[in-house]
């Protein structure tokens, strides 16, 4: 466990705007000019190939090392839907060895709003394995804060126990599942996860269920709406969702509860998500169970 002057809450960091890195461009000073120069001097085929268009570098274009020119040529959406689609990738994510489904740039998403938010307790809804409750627990452990209610309709896969985690089996639909989500969090602060069924209905269903539970300043994660951005012309994954999945849900339900929820994109700030549109947080002026 850290030291308790370690885990205090720091400031808030200010919003960041949002960029896609689809184009990297280097301001040109004199260092890099020389740079420049001496490095067409040194690869001239190999300089005529890189720069194009004005100085701006393309997809690997600027990866000189043959076997990484290969492997880092797929664009943003090659990797991301490789990373969901092929299950050698998928299925060998894993926590303190316990499997998880989750894009490893959203774990550490989830660190950090765990850390800057202090929930009391994380409700998640879908825990398979229980690797990414493990994981959670793991940081309320460092912290030596909060804890996890994980909410499963199954728990034929799930491996974990932890003193931080408090399961909960059966339909998170069902009423006496919510009312036990209730009378767990009490008065304390509460963060949600929606990872269980993704179909848009279910989702749309589910977080009406839970964001009055989510309490002023915390998140409600909407995960895997990835599905939602790939054309089912092409994606197999895509095709899985013919009526929408959690991404036109999150959508529609921001669209319905802006008075009281806002997108926070920051937190797609390394742009590789599970969850697009997915980190959405309680308004601190919101009263937690309007
Ligand atoms: C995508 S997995 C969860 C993955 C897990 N959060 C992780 O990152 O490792 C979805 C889980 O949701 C559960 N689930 C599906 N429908 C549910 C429902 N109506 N109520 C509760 N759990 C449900 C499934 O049993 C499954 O374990």
């Amino acid at each position: 466990m850290l030291p308790e002057a370690e885990t205090v809450k720091p400031d808030r960091p200010k919003p960041r705007k949002f960029r896609r890195p689809a184009r990297l461009s280097f301001p040109l000073t004199p260092g890099s000019a020389l740079k420049t120069i001496l490095r067409v001097i040194r690869h001239p085929l190999a300089s005529f190939r890189l720069v194009h268009d004005e100085g701006v570098l393309r997809g690997a274009d600027f990866v000189s090392d043959p076997e990484y020119r290969e492997r880092w040529s797929a664009s943003i959406a090659e990797y991301v839907h490789w990373y969901f689609a092929d299950k050698r990738m998928m299925h060998s994510i894993s926590w303190l060895g316990i499997p998880t489904r989750k894009m490893l740039p959203d774990m550490w998403v989830y660190q950090e709003i765990i850390h800057e938010c202090r929930p009391d307790h994380i409700v998640e809804i879908g825990s398979l394995f229980g690797g990414s409750a493990l994981f959670m627990a793991s940081v309320c452990d460092m912290m030596g804060h909060g804890r996890v209610i994980s909410v499963d309709i199954s728990r034929e896969n799930y491996r974990v126990s932890h003193p931080r985690i408090v399961e909960l089996t059966g339909d998170c639909a069902a009423p006496e599942i919510v009312d036990q989500v209730e009378a767990l969090v009490g008065s304390g602060t509460v963060m949600v996860i929606h990872d269980a069924d993704h179909t848009r209905e279910a989702v749309s269903r589910d977080l009406e269920l839970y964001a009055r539970f989510v309490t002023p300043g915390q998140y409600l994660v909407v995960e895997d709406g990835v599905v939602d951005v790939f054309s089912p012309l092409h994606s197999r994954m895509a095709q899985s969702f013919p009526d929408g999945g959690p991404l036109p849900a999150a959508k529609r339900f921001l669209k319905q509860n802006s008075d009281s929820f806002e997108l926070d994109m920051t937190r797609e700030r390394f742009v590789l998500t599970s969850n697009p549109k997915g980190y959405l947080r309680r308004r601190a002026s919101a009263t937690a169970g309007e």
